[in-house]
């Protein structure tokens, strides 16, 4: 489907790859819903580039996705600015060091609300708007280590693992209407202070020998929603073959 015109909300979408996804559709001339949580300044920033990058309209949304009563608000105040939805992209994460012995119940839970229960939260809100659409979609941003956890990361590995799970019961149960796919990054934008020891150990580690980009991903998902059309229920990886090394 051609994006043109399309209404695209992409969660955390006020910085680092969501913001790329953000302006991937922008510059297929989306109209542009950037939802954030924190990042005001930066969601408004975003919705400005989007702008300059489209012609099209594009605005900020606030919402804490760890509460279960705001997908439905996200979606209907989404649908209400711009007169429906066409494109839902989750990506918006939460991503925390809890090592076996010192992880506590309410780290599950933070990873679980935001990683899993909200893009299906969000995907039941917006589905109805998408079906009223011509060839709706849903994209999830998973991770390459659903598929391999990291020792240390055991409650985010596994918010992932239920968001690859939740992405093909999404895809049967929206089906044929809306296609619903995912992409499983690898290491495209390491957190904000990570060492160079660390950083080259990351890079050897993928087969191509290099780390991604933001961008690698935006590609993908603008691929998965505009030229994909007999694609559903898939995971994409954009980890530098990171999964199989
Ligand atoms: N970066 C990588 O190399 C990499 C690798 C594998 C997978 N991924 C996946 O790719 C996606 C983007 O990665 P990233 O590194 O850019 O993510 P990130 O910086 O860890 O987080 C993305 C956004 O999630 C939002 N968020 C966190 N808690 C939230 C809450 N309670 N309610 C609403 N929004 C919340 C934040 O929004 P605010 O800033 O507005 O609060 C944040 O900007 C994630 O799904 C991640 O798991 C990334």
């Amino acid at each position: 489907m051609s994006l043109r015109g399309r209404v695209v909300l992409v969660t955390g979408a006020g910085r680092r790859v969501g913001r790329a996804i953000a302006l991937a559709f922008a510059e297929r001339g989306a109209r542009l819903a950037v939802h954030y949580h924190r990042s005001a300044a930066q969601a408004r920033a975003a919705a400005q580039a989007a702008r300059r990058a489209s012609g099209a309209e594009a605005a900020a949304f606030r919402a804490d996705l760890a509460d279960p009563r705001t997908p439905r608000l996200l979606a209907a105040a989404v649908a209400r600015r711009f007169g429906g939805l066409d494109v839902l992209v989750n990506c918006a994460s939460v991503y925390e060091k809890t090592p076996l012995g010192r992880a506590v119940p309410a780290d599950w839970d933070r990873h679980m609300a935001v990683n899993a229960r909200a893009p299906f939260f969000l995907a039941q809100a917006c589905a109805p708007y998408l079906r009223r659409r011509d060839g709706g979609v849903i994209l999830n941003v998973a991770d390459w280590s659903a598929l391999r956890p990291y020792a240390d990361y055991a409650p985010y590995c596994a918010s992932k693992a239920a968001l690859l799970c939740v992405n093909k019961a999404l895809a049967k149960a929206l089906a044929p209407r809306i296609r619903v796919n995912a992409v499983l990054p690898g290491p495209v934008l390491l957190p904000e202070g990570t060492g160079a020891a660390r950083r080259e150990l990351i890079r050897e580690a993928t087969l191509l020998k290099r780390l991604g980009s933001p961008g690698a991903v935006a590609r993908a998902c603008v691929f998965l929603a505009e030229s994909a059309d007999y694609t559903t229920g898939a995971e994409l990886t954009v980890d530098g073959g990171r999964l199989i090394a």
